[in-house]
């Protein structure tokens, strides 16, 4: 089995996607202050443009381009794009994601299109566009933005939950054909974050992390290589644990602890 790859600033540049807020602004922003050159990518770029002169004067550079990563062909032909002008892909984090409450009724088909679209669909793209280049290069490192919101189905969370697991269930089974060509593939399975995608939440959010921590969090993640890189800890470990249980006595618990 080929070494696996750990990203270093003088291979070429990290891609983020979803880098216009949230977790995605936040990790491109630390990696720059750890040295690298950073292409954040999402739909608007006025905010891309912020992040860009927030990184001014850092040790590293972000390169701020457009893309909807619901369009196949926008994608593969911006990462042809960024290859062909600032050189290798060394870190995807496909991290751009979206996250509506649903029901059973109304049930609301839309809301699940929308983000199996985009954040499985979506994510899909990019692998399309960024694995192939990898895999021929034989190093690489590739990281998908989970949740641990996919280690089980949690109340109203139907479709937020099931794109989360595919993802997770994705890079498990993605790993055993990277490892064998030297690309490193990890998933990322946050908690609450303090995000504007958490701040729509009118429920409570135990062991809620500030941003920075947790961008500093995912970058050390990046450097040590390991597949899972989830946080905070004691949430991680209950919703594991939680998974563990017998169905019924797991309803029963939840459903009493979420009533409210
Ligand atoms: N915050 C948390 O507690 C938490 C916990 C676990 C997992 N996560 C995951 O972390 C990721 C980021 O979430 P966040 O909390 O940072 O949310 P956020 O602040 O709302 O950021 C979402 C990012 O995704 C981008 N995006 C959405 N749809 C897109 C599309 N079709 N094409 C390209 N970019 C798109 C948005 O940019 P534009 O609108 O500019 O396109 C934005 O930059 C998501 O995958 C989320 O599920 C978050």
């Amino acid at each position: 089995m080929k070494p696996l790859y750990r990203a270093k600033p003088q291979d070429g540049v990290w891609w983020i996607t979803g880098a216009s807020s949230g977790i995605g602004r936040g990790v491109a922003l630390e990696a720059v202050k750890r040295g690298f050159k950073v292409v954040a990518t999402a739909r608007r770029l006025e905010a891309l443009q912020d992040l860009a002169r927030e990184a001014e004067g850092l040790s590293g550079v972000i390169i701020p381009m457009v893309c909807d990563i619901s369009d196949a062909a926008a994608i593969m032909q911006l990462v042809a794009d960024i290859e062909a002008a600032h050189g290798p892909v060394t870190l995807a984090f496909l991290n751009a994601g979206t996250y509506r409450p649903v029901n059973a009724y109304p049930f609301d088909a839309a809301a699940f299109r929308e983000m199996f679209a985009v954040n499985v669909g979506g994510t899909i793209n990019c692998l399309d566009a960024v694995m192939p280049l990898m895999c021929a290069r034989e190093w690489g490192q590739i990281a998908l933005n989970a949740s641990v919101a996919g280690y089980i189905g949690l109340p109203r969370s139907a479709a937020y939950s099931g794109t989360k697991a595919a993802l997770i269930a994705m890079a498990e089974s993605l790993k055993f054909d990277t490892d064998k060509c030297g690309v490193t593939m990890q998933v990322v399975n946050p908690g609450f974050v303090e995000t504007p995608l958490t701040a729509k939440n009118d429920h409570p959010m135990p062991f809620l992390m500030p941003l920075d921590e947790a961008a500093k969090l995912i970058c050390d993640g990046f450097e040590t290589g390991g597949f899972e890189i989830t946080f905070p800890w004691q949430l991680s470990r209950i919703l594991k644990t939680l998974r563990l249980l017998p169905y019924a006595f797991y309803f029963w618990l939840v459903g009493r602890a979420t009533s409210g």
